[in-house]
């Protein structure tokens, strides 16, 4: 075929690496190493001159399909696998920063994320600046002449609020700095920040693309130049991803779109049943028409996502709800076909500091709900009996 395959067929079909039994699926490499014909075929491959494998830390035909599948999604030049979602923060960092250079974050991160950023990334003379996830003020004021990277997450997790992902591309280059935005909430189904002038797309694979709750996985994706100095970082550094990994999460990509599609349907469904309800303080979801960002939302999503953030009146409350749930799984993943019940407050955003904690809006009556493949009907009802 001749004719530039749509990305969703690329997600199916692209990458494959077939072996002479012509099998179907893509096969699993897994093996720490591949052989050398001779000495001089092993010179050859590692001075590049010739296509082939050595090490999987390195390199393995199963991880380079997966790769490949999601730069065709990411609409991305290469893409770098990794053992977690957090493993690619890491190499999103480490591999441009060194001592005495300077980050600007939002502050509505993850809470392990924050944890790193807080605790690691300062350990090593870096310094971060933590500003308002929608206020493009804060984040000018806040670059100084050493500021080599932008980073946030959009929407945040669990309050939904949206970045506005084309003027921090353009602030950061303005500054010579790299803007590195976390796409697991979305996916590259939902959001393509490449696309909207990122530099680096970075996930947490444990979430929507494997959806099931299989397999751990990270991976990073951007320009080839980029993508070159992080794989290098992540084979110094031993971040690999596994192929047995890789492999499950081929097959979670090759259902990635239609379930994205339907999971933002019933969050939206969910989140507008939320707001009827008089136990109910606030809800958070991008998706929700009366969105304070709605515009924004529309322009660089595809979708609302499938986190839905909602108050009760306090922790004693939530915690009702979640003890009393029949259907939502009591589990801290999202992305799943399942639907999840979360309590951040006092599990996600649990090693933040209560100052911090309140600093983000993650309040003690904080519920989330990461909005799987059930019907729909039937979640509303989990819920109502479970409000009360
Ligand atoms: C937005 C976000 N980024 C990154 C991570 C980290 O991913 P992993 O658990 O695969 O290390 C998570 C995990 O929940 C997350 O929610």
């Amino acid at each position: 075929m001749t004719q530039k395959l749509h990305p969703q067929t690329l997600a199916i079909r692209g990458g494959k690496s077939q072996t002479e039994y012509l099998e179907h699926n893509q096969a699993l490499f897994l093996t720490s190493s591949f052989m050398w014909e001779d000495a001089a075929h092993a010179e050859a491959l590692f001075a590049k001159k010739v296509k082939g494998y050595t090490y999987t830390r390195t390199a393995n035909p199963t991880i380079a399909a997966f790769e490949q599948r999601v730069s065709a999604l990411e609409g991305a030049e290469r893409s770098v696998a990794t053992s977690t979602g957090m493993s690619a923060i890491q190499a999103a960092f480490f591999t441009f920063l060194q001592a005495g250079d300077h980050v600007v974050s939002s502050r509505n991160l993850f809470g392990t994320t924050a944890g790193f950023i807080n605790g690691v990334v300062t350990k090593f003379g870096i310094g971060v600046s933590l500003v308002s996830q929608t206020d493009l003020a804060e984040w000018r004021a806040a670059i100084r002449e050493n500021t080599k990277l932008l980073f946030l997450e959009t929407p945040s997790n669990p309050l939904g609020e949206v970045a506005d992902l084309r003027a921090l591309a353009e602030l950061a280059h303005e500054a010579g700095a790299l803007l590195v935005v976390d796409n697991s909430l979305m996916s590259p189904a939902g959001q393509q920040p490449l696309a909207l002038g990122a530099d680096i797309s970075v996930q947490s694979a444990t979430k929507a693309i494997d959806g099931h709750g299989r397999v751990m996985g990270g991976v990073l994706s951007g320009s080839e130049a980029l993508m070159n100095q992080v794989a290098m970082y992540c084979n110094s550094c031993g971040l690999a991803m596994s192929p047995f990994n890789a492999w499950t999460l081929l097959s979670g990509l090759e259902t990635l779109a239609v379930r994205m599609e339907k999971q933002f349907a019933n969050a939206l469904e969910v989140a507008q049943w939320l707001q009827t309800r008089p136990q109910v303080k606030a809800v958070y979801y991008a998706g929700l028409p009366n969105h304070p960002q709605a515009d924004l939302v529309q322009s660089q999503q595809n979708g609302g996502g499938i986190v839905i953030g909602f108050e009760v009146e306090n922790q004693e409350q939530a915690w009702a709800v979640i003890d009393r749930v029949a259907l939502f799984s009591r589990t801290a993943n999202l992305g799943d076909v399942r639907s999840t019940i979360t309590h951040p407050w006092t599990t996600t955003h649990g090693r933040m500091s209560p100052e911090d904690k309140l600093a983000a809006d993650i309040r003690p009556g904080l519920v989330r709900l990461s909005v799987g493949l059930e019907y729909a009907g039937d979640l509303i009802d989990d819920l109502a009996q479970a409000l009360g």
